[in-house]
């Protein structure tokens, strides 16, 4: 690995080997979804307690201070809605240049593997290893998954990730599921967790995470179940001491149930 490559992928991975990342690209085909109408707000609070944003170049030039110095993930993937025909027809969005002249970590883009558009995601993110690999420019793929298909299976969360590890990417974004470490074990790069749409509770969070990470997962990249919660900065905390400091869910619904409080006040 070259020394640029190496470097950016420190930054993501912090030394403890983990990582949390924190995601607030979800405008590129949402919209101004609930609690990130005005993305700014939801970040500056959030930051310090992340390892790396996940964001379009969009929201990073409106939304986020340039002496930011919190490794930036750019979703480079896109060119459809909620309210379009079929969500899996995204396209490259953003050049490698954009990425450099951004001065970002790495490059995120979705694959949708049993979809319509399957081989098109899954040609996009060849070409973008292609070009990443050529300046040192790590790929994070998230995996999606087919209307059709069953969101939580390991079975085809592990082909998915591993198809993804297969074409280059260097950290692969897959959903939590039952038996999650195979989920692990069929991936050679490392995998971070999504949460998915925002959950009753969260000690079904601070369940899930600490689970996945047991099973080998390196972190999350875990928004709307942080920035969608009423108190996401006790949230951001409560995940972070899972990640980074092996505390059970037990000890994680403490903390956030001790800055809750104190909030609150
Ligand atoms: C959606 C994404 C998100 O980055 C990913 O789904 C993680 O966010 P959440 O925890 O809210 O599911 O790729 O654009």
């Amino acid at each position: 690995m070259d020394w640029g490559m190496k470097n950016r992928m420190a930054q993501l991975i912090q030394a403890d080997g983990h990582c949390l990342f924190l995601p607030v690209d979800h405008g590129y085909f949402q919209g101004p979804t609930r609690k990130l109408e005005e993305p700014g707000k939801t970040i500056e609070p959030l930051l310090p307690y992340a390892d790396a944003l996940f964001i379009t170049r969009g929201v990073l030039r409106s939304s986020v201070d340039p002496a930011n110095t919190k490794p930036i993930i750019l979703r480079v993937s896109g060119g459809t809605s909620m309210v379009g025909k079929d969500l899996a027809n995204e396209g490259i969005t953003t050049s490698m240049e954009e990425a450099i002249r951004l001065n970002v970590a790495a490059v995120g883009l979705s694959i949708f593997v049993g979809t319509d558009y399957e081989h098109e995601s899954l040609l996009n993110l060849s070409k973008l290893v292609d070009e990443g690999e050529k300046y040192g420019i790590p790929v994070m793929a998230v995996t999606a998954v087919g209307r059709e298909l069953e969101k939580r299976d390991a079975r085809f969360l592990a082909l998915a990730s591993r198809i993804a590890a297969e074409l280059g990417a260097r950290v692969v974004k897959t959903y939590w599921c039952q038996d999650f470490e195979k989920v692990v074990r069929g991936c050679p790069v490392p995998v971070v967790m999504a949460g998915g749409p925002h959950v009753d509770t969260e000690l079904e969070v601070f369940e899930f995470v600490y689970d996945g990470m047991q099973k080998g997962a390196i972190g999350v990249n875990l928004g709307r179940n942080i920035w969608q919660n009423d108190f996401p900065v006790a949230m951001i905390k409560a995940i972070r001491v899972i990640i980074h400091q092996d505390a059970s869910p037990k000890e994680a619904q403490e903390l956030y149930d001790s800055i809750k409080n104190e909030e609150a006040r």
